[in-house]
């Protein structure tokens, strides 16, 4: 059986004054009608059953999980709340130990919740080349994106050999090594040198993969699959042992040592959507370069982002301004230049409360 383990429970401070603790970017509805985390639901529509989804999150975001979940037909206990936020490797092992609790044999899924795909089609059938594959090497697939850039916030994956006699139509390929976030400099040594692909944060492994490779490189997070799928109820782990897990990521912890490493190259479209400023390449633009998701009138103003949680059009106006990020919801307003995006995380630094 195929499960998908949904990470949902990141912190959301790009994106303030709309992010919150409560609402990181995967609740929020940044591109129309819908949440990038019903967008990764609905994604897997026809390929994994609603009951074989789990969501692992925290206790904040919990309630807004719950709902968009139900929306989709993923039921509320699938829903999942960490008591506090470890990273994505804890949440993967408990996820891991929930999976194997109900299938000791299940090959799954582990996907962010915070990306913008448009193409599902595309993801269904690279996945499900990854899904195959996993089931039938002791592999950890991951997904290839083509660099366009040397962003220092991605992993990088160096490619090597085609894999031969792998199912479906996507390319499989052996992985040479995996780098978790280099440096500026470095992400542009492997781009000049070619052969690396962005990791899109998405790791498919059978059950048993997952154990070897963690009792291998992270003793600690095998243990405690293996006490989440022995526990009369995996939830209660959470609870008795969670918080003295190491706090790190997936990729640091395990993707950079694994023995076996394949990629799967990505034939969909793929953005992290990183700020406002990746934002605003969805949002309509006027004749001068302003964006934004409402309705606004301006005078003499040029590659403004304006966003608003009120659509009513005289609700943001600009006159004489140019290069601004301009952020209103209903109790807080943000003005920023847009070479700045970066320092609203200084920003936050200040204003510990009004996250
Ligand atoms: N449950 C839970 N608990 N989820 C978490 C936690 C946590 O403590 N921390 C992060 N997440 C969720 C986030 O909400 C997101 O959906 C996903 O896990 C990935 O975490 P990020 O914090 O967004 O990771 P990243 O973007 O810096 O890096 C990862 O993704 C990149 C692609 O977007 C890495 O896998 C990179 O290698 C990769 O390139
Ligand atoms: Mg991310």
């Amino acid at each position: 059986n195929v499960y998908a383990v949904i990470l949902a429970g990141g912190s959301g401070q790009r994106f303030w004054p709309l992010s919150r603790n409560n609402r990181p970017k995967q609740l929020l509805n940044l591109f129309g009608d819908t949440t990038l985390l019903e967008d990764t639901i609905r994604r897997l529509d026809g390929i994994v059953p609603p009951e074989r989804v789990l969501i692992v999150t925290n206790a904040v975001q919990q309630p807004a999980a719950i709902e968009i979940a139900s929306a989709c037909g993923v039921p509320a206990e699938n829903v999942v709340a960490e008591p506090e936020r470890r990273d994505t490797a804890p949440a993967i092992a408990f996820a891991t130990g929930w999976v194997a609790a109900k299938d000791p044999n299940a090959v799954m899924a582990v996907l962010p919740s915070d990306q913008r795909i448009a193409d599902r089609a595309a993801f269904q059938s690279v996945l499900g080349t990854a899904v195959a594959t996993a089931a039938a090497e002791p592999a950890i697939l991951t997904i290839g994106i083509k660099p366009t850039w040397a962003c220092p916030g991605y992993g990088y994956i160096e490619v090597g050999e085609t894999v031969a006699n792998t199912e479906g139509d996507a390319i499989v390929r052996d992985v040479v090594r995996f780098r978790e976030k280099p440096t500026t400099e470095v992400a542009e040594q492997f781009l000049a040198d070619g052969g690396f692909v962005w990791n899109a944060g998405m790791f498919i492994w059978s059950v048993a993969t997952a154990r070897n490779e963690l009792s291998e490189h992270c003793p600690e997070l095998a243990a405690f699959i293996d006490e989440t799928a022995q526990a009369t109820n995996p939830l209660d782990t959470l609870e008795s042992s969670f918080r003295t897990l190491p706090k790190i990521s997936i990729d640091f912890a395990l993707m950079e040592k694994a023995s076996r490493v394949m990629n799967v190259e990505a034939t969909f479209d793929w953005d992290d959507v990183g700020s406002w400023i990746s934002v605003a390449a969805y949002l309509e633009a006027d004749a001068n370069g302003n964006r934004s998701n409402i309705e606004i009138t301006s005078v003499d103003s040029r590659n403004n982002i304006v966003f608003s949680e009120n659509a009513d059009p005289t609700n943001i106006s600009l006159v004489g301004v140019q290069d601004l990020i301009i952020v209103r919801t209903r109790t807080a307003t943000l003005v920023a230049n847009r070479h700045s995006a970066d320092d609203i995380k200084k920003l936050i630094e200040l204003l510990p409360s009004a996250l």
